[in-house]
């Protein structure tokens, strides 16, 4: 299984549309993991062509996601795609968006859920389904798990999900991460992938929004929950705010990768 970041700059404009999630290239699909690779690569492989896997898009109606998926029934149609939303209405213009692109597809395995990542409880449940279901082999196993979905807010006062972190870390990073380890034990033990978006936001310097650097703070709990902004300094310390989270997104993938090297299967717990 591979675990890869990707940061801004390989998903931008046609390479985004064309190439981020499904590439054919050189390091395919492995248990076994290469060294962790840097976050300026952009990760070239090649799905067994005719597999069968399930594979999850977090934020799926996004301007990046709605592309990719786009890519994901085009190229590879034997892959069952679980898209998930927040407003599966019609009022909403994206999911109206993603609900075109997948009309093109009518012989496409898709199935678009609705799940908030600001509420734990509902990441929980959508992740228990999704294990009854690849269980019950109504699904069949994971191939890939691509955590896409973000968060920011730079107005005051400063968001919290309903288990009380602050907004941008819960969402970003503590939900899709929980995610991703209920899930470990769903993928193909031979084949997978889980796929981190970051963003240049988490190098300090980079981005041009940029107003504090995103610098871990010596008490991490000011991580999920921060001193109130000082007046003026709020959209500064909002897009901080994202920065860390983006910045503990691109650990994790390097953590995640390393512990996972360590081991052939995965087992539930
Ligand atoms: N586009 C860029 O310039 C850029 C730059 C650097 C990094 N990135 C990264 O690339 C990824 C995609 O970016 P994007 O520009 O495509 O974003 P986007 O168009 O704003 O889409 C974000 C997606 O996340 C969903 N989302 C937000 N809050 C959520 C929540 N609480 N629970 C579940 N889903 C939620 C949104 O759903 P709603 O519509 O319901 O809010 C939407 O589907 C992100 O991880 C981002 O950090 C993008």
């Amino acid at each position: 299984m591979y675990v890869s970041g990707r940061s801004h700059q390989n998903l931008s404009g046609k390479l985004a549309s064309q190439n981020v999630l499904f590439c054919d290239g050189v390091s395919g699909l492995r248990l076994d993991l290469s060294e962790p690779l840097p976050l300026t690569n952009v990760i070239f492989y090649k799905p067994n062509l005719g597999k069968m896997g399930t594979v999850i898009i977090t934020g799926a109606n996004g301007s990046l996601a709605i592309p990719a998926v786009d890519y994901l029934l085009s190229r590879y149609p034997s892959y069952t795609a679980i898209l998930t939303i927040r407003d599966n209405s019609n009022k909403d213009a994206n999911t109206t968006r993603l609900q075109s692109i997948i009309a093109k597809y009518p012989n496409a395995q898709v199935s678009v859920r609705k799940l908030d990542l600001a509420r734990l409880s509902d990441v929980n449940a959508f992740a228990g389904t999704l294990h009854s279901e690849i269980a019950e082999k109504k699904l069949p196993p994971l191939a890939a798990i691509i955590c896409n979905a973000f968060t920011w807010d730079m107005t005051p006062p400063i968001k919290y999900t309903e288990d009380g972190f602050e907004r941008a870390m819960g969402v970003n990073h503590i939900a899709q991460l929980n995610l991703t380890l209920r899930l470990l034990g769903d993928f193909d033990p031979q084949h997978g992938r889980i796929v981190f978006l970051s963003s240049e936001s988490h190098w300090a310097g980079k981005a041009g929004f940029e107003v504090y650097p995103p610098t871990l703070p010596n008490d991490l709990n000011l991580l999920v929950k921060p001193n109130p902004d000082k007046a003026g300094e709020e959209a500064g310390r909002g897009f901080q705010r994202y920065g860390l989270s983006k910045l503990a997104v691109v650990m994790t993938m390097y953590e995640l990768n390393r512990r996972l090297k360590k081991v052939r299967r995965i087992h539930r717990p």
